[in-house]
């Protein structure tokens, strides 16, 4: 029988230096989107996928997202005898689902942080989010991703990875999948799972994103795993082996994903998210628009 998906287990506590140095006490999985930390997003999709509780891996300098997503009873006595509802009902969001942490004593890598959920994950099936990817954020009658891994594993009883195409020079900084053969309606049976490979060895453009439906299987194989890429302990690498032993396929995300950990995507998920923001997005487009002309006179 198929066993239900409960549990996720979110990553946070790599080291962020791509966003140093905001990163260098602050999470950056709580640098805000407009008004809103970037893992309430991914508690927000894990709700609307059936999610029932979270484990967050964490580092000492995380402390921020525990307070966060607790309830702070000062701030919320204030905005009610204000009677300010909505901001009340904003902080109340942040506590909506069931909560764990866990520390990662020293960051070896993505493997060795999905390990640390071994105990809170027992012998389920689970999904992995990471911290740092955001996902349809524009669009929430979109049916998440997670869901849809969810969905998959329901269908096929076997772990399932996300991937995308990415441009060809970047799939160094991914894992990449070989795919065996053509996709299924976008489902993709794997023969491996490479971590970073150069893009003259990659065996294709569709890069593992950070969404991952794994059977508990995988715990057992990072016990053991050795490091590699970067000389960390490597997801992409358990899963690879996972595969030799129980199918392990790949679904194909249409959606638009956002890398918030690079300064770049942070800035692109905070204008697109900004356009719909009902608060905002007047102003922010009316900005744009004056920016361009700006910028194209000046050429
Ligand atoms: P990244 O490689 O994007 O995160 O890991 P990083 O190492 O923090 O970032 P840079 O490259 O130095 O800027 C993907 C996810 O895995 C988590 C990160 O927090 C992020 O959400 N992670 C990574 C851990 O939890 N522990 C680790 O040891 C490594």
């Amino acid at each position: 029988m198929t066993k239900k998906v409960r549990k996720a287990v979110i990553p946070a506590a790599g080291l962020g230096t791509r966003f140093l140095p905001a990163t260098k006490a602050l999470a950056k999985e709580m640098l805000p989107i407009v008004d809103k930390p970037t893992l309430q997003f991914i508690f927000e999709e894990a709700l609307r996928s059936g999610i029932e509780d979270i484990l967050v891996v964490t580092n000492k300098s995380k402390r921020s997202i525990e307070d966060h997503f607790d309830s702070n009873f000062e701030l919320e006595h204030n905005l009610r005898e204000k009677g300010k509802d909505d901001l009340l009902k904003l902080v109340d969001d942040a506590t909506a689902i069931r909560l764990h942490f866990i520390r990662q004593s020293y960051p070896k890598g993505l493997g060795d942080a999905v390990l640390q959920a071994k105990a809170f994950v027992g012998n389920e099936p689970f999904v992995v989010m990471l911290g740092d990817d955001l996902m349809d954020i524009t669009d929430e009658s979109v049916k998440p991703i997670t869901r849809q891994l969810i969905e998959d594993y329901e269908a096929t009883h076997a772990s399932t990875i996300a991937v995308m195409p990415v441009p060809h020079e970047e799939v160094s900084s991914y894992g990449v999948i070989a795919p065996h053969g053509e996709g299924v309606n976008g489902l993709y049976s794997v023969e491996t799972f490479v971590e970073k490979p150069k893009p003259e060895d990659a065996p294709s453009d569709l890069a593992i994103i950070g969404r991952y439906l794994l059977t508990p299987e995988i715990f057992d194989i990072l016990e053991n795993q050795e490091p590699g890429a970067g000389n960390e302990i490597q997801l992409t690498d358990a899963i690879d082996t996972l595969n030799k032993t129980q199918r392990v396929f790949a679904r194909e995300f249409t959606g638009k994903r956002y890398d918030v950990g690079d300064k770049f995507g942070f800035m692109k998920t905070s204008i697109d998210y900004a356009l719909t923001h009902p608060q905002v997005k007047d102003d922010v487009k009316d900005y744009i628009i004056e920016l361009a002309q700006q910028l194209q006179d000046a050429e």
